[in-house]
């Protein structure tokens, strides 16, 4: 056979392989509002950059009329690109392929491309639309996730893992993207939950749509799974290019460095936070205050919004935001706060990103419902994170620092390398008003007037405790410094803290409160 023969012959087969399941399935596919496998990976990577591998893979399935079937790229498509010049590796499920079921050569093809990125340390995109495991192939297809599940947890903390839920993501196969890093979604069109309407519908005789079960919104504002909230499958590609380009290729890299850019003057810091420690404001303006161009990547938006976690860089370095949010919930560290801070530690901890902490709380959430909910224990992931991370740690306590807030927020005693306060901060065991009225209980009773007794022993206690000073005293902050100081003093420190070197005891790992 001649050349040219053999290569019409190969373009053929992959001109047959690039229709995936056939033009009714991808109809079907357009009119749910999805973009089919293919497209997706073209869209989301650089222009011309995607080789794809394992085109060719066959099933391996013989039973329930399976040996008949043919099943194009066995409903997956792997293969390596970049994004802003960043090398990715990809997977894209094909749900016009068998509902991009995973049997076994499907797990195969994913296992492989897992190998790829770790070994060659880039980051890992998985773009998920499965009916789960392809229920033909039984023991096969359940050897497949594990298989994936171990990769995702090997893979953890060495290159950064991206999941996303293009659609369904039901049954075992959620486990694969709660391993990894960063989870996006997108409104109406994805749908991730462990038991399907169907099954509750027979079990508990209760009826729920597959939204209201585990929509985009529900993995963004109630459960935590997602990390990014999208409105369509292009804006969640522009937020995955966007990270990509933010974050370090791999844990032995650095995020690269950008040109710097000063913050817009519209976000002045002096203007963000209120004189009045009893008026609130967002703290994401006191951020966009102090980042390259004011620009600030958040994470987890949509969940547990008292505390704000994110990057950002300064001088054009990349740093990860840890910030209390006065506005919501006056900033208090509850369960879900904490879960959400400590794993983002984590994350930058990994990855050698500095971590700047912006505090202001006046404490833990008090009750029953947050001391049932184990706000003992997930309140110590905080603790843990933070005295495990060995990245350079800055702490700015903006106005309140209060009791164990005060510890738990990057404090000194967790080691942070640089604490600065603003002069109006308050850093003290409680605030004033609990303070006076537990130790000058008594006092206050027997007094002539007790309301002014009151008033006055406040003040006492403000003046004692409530600043910065006496913390200062004891070295626990290193500077008192102005609001508009803020950028050079954190830049600074982030300066000579680049070659920070500190040894733990040799373990072969701890024990966080998982
Ligand atoms: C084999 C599957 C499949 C599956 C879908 N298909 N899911 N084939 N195994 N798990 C096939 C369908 O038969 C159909 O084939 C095609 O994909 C499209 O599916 P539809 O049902 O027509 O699509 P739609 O109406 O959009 O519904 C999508 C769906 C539904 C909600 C995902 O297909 C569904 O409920 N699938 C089963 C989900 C499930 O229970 N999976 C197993 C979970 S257990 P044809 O040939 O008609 O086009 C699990 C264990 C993992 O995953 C454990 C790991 C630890």
């Amino acid at each position: 056979m001649q050349i040219e023969s053999k290569l019409y012959e190969l373009e053929k087969r992959k001109e047959k392989i690039s229709h995936g399941g056939g033009m009714k399935a991808i109809e079907k596919q357009k009119a749910m509002g999805k973009l089919t496998a293919r497209e997706r990976i073209i869209a989301l990577l650089d222009a011309d950059s995607f080789h794809e591998y394992d085109i060719f893979v066959e099933h391996d399935a013989h039973d329930f009329g399976m040996q008949n079937k043919e099943l194009p790229g066995d409903g997956v498509i792997i293969g390596t690109g970049s994004i802003c010049g960043v090398p990715v590796a990809i997977f894209a499920q094909d749900f016009t392929v068998a509902g991009g079921s995973l049997g076994l050569m499907h797990a195969r093809k994913i296992s492989k491309i897992m190998d790829y990125a770790l070994n060659m340390r880039m980051p890992l995109i998985g773009i998920n639309d499965s009916g789960g495991a392809r229920i033909q192939e039984g023991v096969n297809a359940l050897a497949g996730y594990g298989e994936i599940f171990f990769r995702n947890t090997l893979s953890s903390g060495v290159i950064p893992q991206i999941s996303v839920i293009l659609g369904p993501c039901a049954g075992g196969a959620v486990y694969s993207p709660a391993l990894t890093d960063f989870v996006f979604v997108v409104d109406n069109i994805s749908k991730m939950f462990i038991t399907g309407p169907e099954v509750i519908k027979t079990v508990l005789g209760e009826e729920i749509s597959q939204e209201e079960l585990g929509g985009a919104r529900v993995h963004s504002e109630i459960t935590g799974n997602a990390h990014f909230f999208a409105t369509s499958e292009e804006e969640c590609f522009v937020q995955i290019r966007k990270l990509i380009s933010t974050i370090p290729a791999n844990n032995t890299e650095k995020a690269p460095l950008i040109e710097t850019a000063e913050p817009k003057p519209e976000y002045d810091i002096n203007q963000v936070v209120p004189g009045d420690p009893t008026i609130p404001y967002d703290v994401r303006n006191v951020i966009k205050s102090l980042t390259d161009d004011s620009d600030f990547i958040e994470v987890m938006e949509l969940f547990a919004g008292n505390i704000v976690v994110g990057f950002g860089r300064i001088e054009g370095e990349t740093v990860g935001f840890v910030a209390n949010q006065p506005i919501v919930m006056a900033g208090v560290l509850d369960c879900d706060s904490s879960d959400k801070a400590a794993r983002f530690i984590r994350y930058c901890d990994a990855f050698n990103i500095p971590i700047v902490t912006l505090e202001d709380l006046p404490g833990y959430l008090p009750g029953v419902d947050q001391e049932h909910a184990g706000v003992i224990r997930h309140g110590a992931k905080l603790l843990y994170a933070y005295s495990e991370a060995t990245v350079p740690k800055i702490t700015v306590i903006l106005r309140k620092a209060y009791g164990g807030g005060y510890i738990a927020m990057g404090s000194r005693h967790l080691r942070a390398d640089f604490v600065f306060a603003w002069p109006g901060a308050e850093i003290a065991v409680m605030g004033p008003e609990g303070a006076a009225n537990i130790i000058f209980r008594k006092e206050i009773m027997e007094a002539e007037n007790p309301e002014e007794t009151r008033k006055a022993k406040i003040q006492e206690y403000k003046e004692k405790f409530a600043n910065p000073y006496v913390a200062a005293a004891k070295g626990y902050i290193d500077s008192v410094i102005a609001p508009e100081e803020t950028r050079r003093f954190v830049a600074h420190a982030l300066s000579v803290a680049k070659h920070k070197t500190v040894l733990r005891p040799t373990k072969k790992h701890g024990i966080p409160p998982f």
